[in-house]
């Protein structure tokens, strides 16, 4: 499995990670025996990250990371952790909010890691985002969590997800260490950061992407509408040339292919598709390839 530092200050991740969005989706992933296995394979394959988020599971799969990695002390040594902040719903353990609401304050921020690296049962969160720009606080006084987390060390590098142009662009004015990453959608069948400028903007700062929903929630599986029927039979033409890839694996080569050299967080409970996932590190699309299932996805021609 590639290793890939997000940027020059960045610590080094396996260009795979393991997504825990899902978790409660799977009574098996959703125990701590469960979830060990799975993060067993996942190291097994080379899969060293884990994506996780505050408001995961709402507010219970960080907890249940940490219980998982407390299993074996081996494990929790191997693994990198990424987690985010900034999304407050009304849930059981918040019963008197009013409404969902974002909140990067710094307070909040440095409350919400210190809450994490409890949960997780970690000294240090190896890269915290900031999940979504909340459009009620100022980027300076965000920054000043960031920076306040970054000189405690209770956090080795910064990003955020969801970003705009703008907004990377303003919170990166007051940030003491430049931005890793903004983990932002993106697959065949999400395109945007391609043409929004997203990409443009990670590679002038010298920084990888992160992609999230790389198979589009599970779309590339279960869905037949036309964008995606054309895409799957154009990955089975591809198939044979690839060594018999399945549409998940060329679905991730796709991603990893792109030139910004985004670092892709898988979203599969399934041990046998971990595994695989973790193949397509090896595919390497030639660039008529890339086009080709391009092309397919979109329903016309490349102009
Ligand atoms: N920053 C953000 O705002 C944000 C937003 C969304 C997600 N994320 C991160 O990105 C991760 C991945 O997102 P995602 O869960 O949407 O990923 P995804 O891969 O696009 O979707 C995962 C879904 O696809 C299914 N699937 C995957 N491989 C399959 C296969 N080979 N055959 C059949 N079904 C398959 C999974 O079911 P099985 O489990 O049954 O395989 C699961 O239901 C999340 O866990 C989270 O860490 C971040």
């Amino acid at each position: 499995m590639t290793r890939l530092q997000l940027c020059a200050n960045s610590p080094e991740f396996s260009r795979l990670a393991f997504g825990t969005w899902r978790l409660h989706n799977d009574a098996e992933a959703a125990t701590p025996q469960g979830l060990l296995e799975r993060l067993r394979a996942c190291l097994d394959a080379g899969i060293t990250t884990i994506d996780t988020a505050e408001i995961y599971g709402l507010y219970r799969v960080e907890e249940l990371v940490g219980q998982a990695l407390a299993l074996d002390p081996g494990v929790k040594s191997r693994m990198e952790i990424i987690t985010k902040a900034g999304i407050y719903v009304p849930c059981e353990f918040h019963p008197e909010r009013k409404v969902a609401f974002y909140n990067t304050t710094a307070d909040r921020l440095v409350k919400s890691a210190e809450k994490s690296l409890r949960f997780l049962g970690v000294g240090t969160l190896d890269l915290f985002l900031i999940h979504r720009p909340d459009w009620f606080t100022r980027h300076e006084e965000t920054a000043a969590g960031l920076n306040q987390l970054m000189k405690e060390g209770k956090i080795r590098a910064a990003g955020v997800s969801n970003y705009t142009l703008s907004q990377f662009a303003a919170l990166s004015r007051f940030v003491e260490q430049p931005l890793a990453t903004n983990q932002v959608q993106f697959s065949p069948f999400c395109m945007d950061p391609v043409f929004d400028g997203t990409f443009d903007q990670c590679q002038g700062h010298g920084i990888s992407p992160m992609a999230w929903s790389p198979t589009g929630g599970g779309r590339l599986f279960n869905e037949d509408d036309e964008a995606t029927t054309r895409l799957r039979q154009c990955m089975a033409g591809l198939s044979a040339k690839y060594g018999g890839a399945t549409p998940d694996q060329l679905c991730y080569a796709w991603i990893l292919a792109h030139p910004a050299r985004p670092m892709v967080v898988i979203g599969t409970n399934k041990i046998k598709r971990l595994r695989s996932a973790a193949a397509a590190d090896a595919i390497l699309l030639e660039r008529e390839d890339w086009y080709l299932l391009t092309e397919a996805v979109r329903g016309r021609k490349i102009p």
